[in-house]
């Protein structure tokens, strides 16, 4: 394992432009479920119930009640890994951050450029004028909420069926195909677009590390290697590699 913190820290180093694509294995050690993984939400709630737009569409309250008491967003704070991927920035080693994450845990930690690739669960928009508020602003008393036109509000979140937001996407693509190396953290790697940055990168000659205890779709192919450990634990032991190959 140390040699793999080495040779990642090594690449960081040497590289010109390092962004990083990040999924909800980031968040797990701050106590937000996985998707995928046993026991994550999709084993509990059904995606087609609760995660497509045709599903809010059909029962707006029923996937509001849901998110409403999906209080670890809330909550949740960020852990090691967000921090350390911060402290990359600050350090001028990171150059941004493409997340799936809709948690703000990276913003929270103090990462300042950070493409939210699935939207944000911190605002709403209304279905009928596309207005947008922030959730905070509105009241969850009854479910589900109504904008003053009378459409129904969305969390801001991108739900399946939904477009990227397109300033997200087009600004990722840009991102991975001009960069020379990604580091790929806490993500199974099977909802596209998303899942097609690496790919992207990797034929654009980066170098594509990822951190994952589980080998995932990109492991001995587009990635170059993988080091099979907790986000909360490898970022900050790159750091340490750093700052020792610096001194
Ligand atoms: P998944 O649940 O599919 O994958 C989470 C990944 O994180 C898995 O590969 C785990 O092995 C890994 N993992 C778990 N704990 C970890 C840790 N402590 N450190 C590092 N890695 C860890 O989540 P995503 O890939 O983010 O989209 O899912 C992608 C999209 O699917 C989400 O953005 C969401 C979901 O449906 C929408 O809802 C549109």
């Amino acid at each position: 394992m140390q040699d793999l913190i080495q040779q990642a820290a090594q690449a960081v180093r040497s590289a010109r432009r390092t962004i990083a694509l990040t999924g909800a294995g980031i968040s797990a050690e701050s106590g937000i479920p996985t998707f995928r993984d046993p026991g994550g939400l999709w084993d509990r709630y059904d995606p087609e119930e609760y995660a497509t737009i045709e599903a809010f569409q059909r029962n707006p309250g029923k996937v509001w009640t849901m998110m409403r008491d999906f209080t670890q967003l809330k909550t949740a704070k960020p852990n090691p890994g967000h921090f350390g991927l911060a402290q990359l920035e600050q350090m001028g080693l990171l150059h941004c951050i493409i997340t799936q994450n809709v948690d703000n845990l990276h913003q929270a930690a103090g990462s300042r450029d950070v493409i939210e690739f699935h939207g944000n669960m911190r605002q709403v928009v209304c279905l009928s004028c596309r207005k947008v508020l922030p959730l905070d602003e509105i009241s969850l008393a009854t479910l589900p909420p109504y904008c003053g036109c009378g459409g129904v509000f969305k969390p801001a979140g991108v739900f399946f069926g939904e477009p990227i937001p397109p300033h997200a996407l087009y600004r990722s693509q840009e991102e991975a195909q001009s960069c020379d190396l990604m580091l790929v953290i806490g993500t199974s790697a099977v909802v596209y677009p998303a899942a097609a940055m690496p790919r992207l990168a990797k034929e654009a000659g980066a170098r594509v590390i990822e951190i994952n205890p589980e080998h995932t779709d990109l492991t001995g192919w587009v990635s170059d290697f993988i080091i099979p450990e907790k986000a909360g634990i490898a970022i900050p032991q790159i750091i340490a590699a750093i700052k020792a190959m610096a001194s």
